[in-house]
């Protein structure tokens, strides 16, 4: 098993915030899954879903999982929203799930100082409609493939960082 730590979650639950604050209490390394395919791609993941659709987005999410799974140790990986359903999760490393109302996720994106731009970025939250949706479809999966779930709703980045070193320690 590999020593890595993969947060998971619907999007807008705080799983680049919390990697960022993993970082700077322990000083691991973290790497974020589009970022990566971001990279890889030298374009955004908006126009990747825009210019080849979900399905070739999704292969990319596999080609990454695949790398992390072979070359990356002992490092927080945050991850996109639909990740979860690599078919390696569980050789990349052990898997946190941040968990959240939808409410809570809709109310933190929309009423976000930069709500405009976390929208615009995001192409599978057109509607909160189509969101929930979403959302609905996952949450028992996410809880399934989680070797540990970590509800954030109301809590601190400090309260909910202390719980998932509490975890990885
Ligand atoms: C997705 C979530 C996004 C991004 C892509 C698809 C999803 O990441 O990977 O837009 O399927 O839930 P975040 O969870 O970081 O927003």
């Amino acid at each position: 098993m590999k020593s890595n730590i993969i947060l998971i979650g619907f999007m807008g639950v705080g799983k680049g915030s919390l990697a960022r604050a993993i970082v700077k209490e322990t000083g691991m390394f973290a790497i974020d899954t589009d970022d990566l395919i971001e990279s890889l791609e030298n374009r955004k993941i908006k126009n990747i879903f825009a210019e080849d659709g979900e399905g070739y987005f999704r292969n990319l999410e596999q080609k990454s999982a695949n790398w992390l799974s072979e070359n990356v140790d002992n490092t927080i990986i945050s991850v996109g929203g639909g990740f979860y359903k690599v078919d390696n999760l569980k050789n990349i490393g052990k898997i946190v799930y941040l968990h959240s109302s939808f409410e809570a996720i809709l109310d933190k994106i929309v009423n976000a100082t930069n709500a405009k731009k976390k929208l615009k970025k995001r192409p599978l939250f057109k509607t909160p409609k189509q969101a929930k949706e979403l959302y609905d479809s996952r949450i028992d999966l996410y809880k399934s493939v989680a070797d540990k779930t970590i509800i954030v709703e109301n809590k601190s980045t400090e309260q909910i960082l202390k719980e998932v070193l509490k975890f990885i320690e």
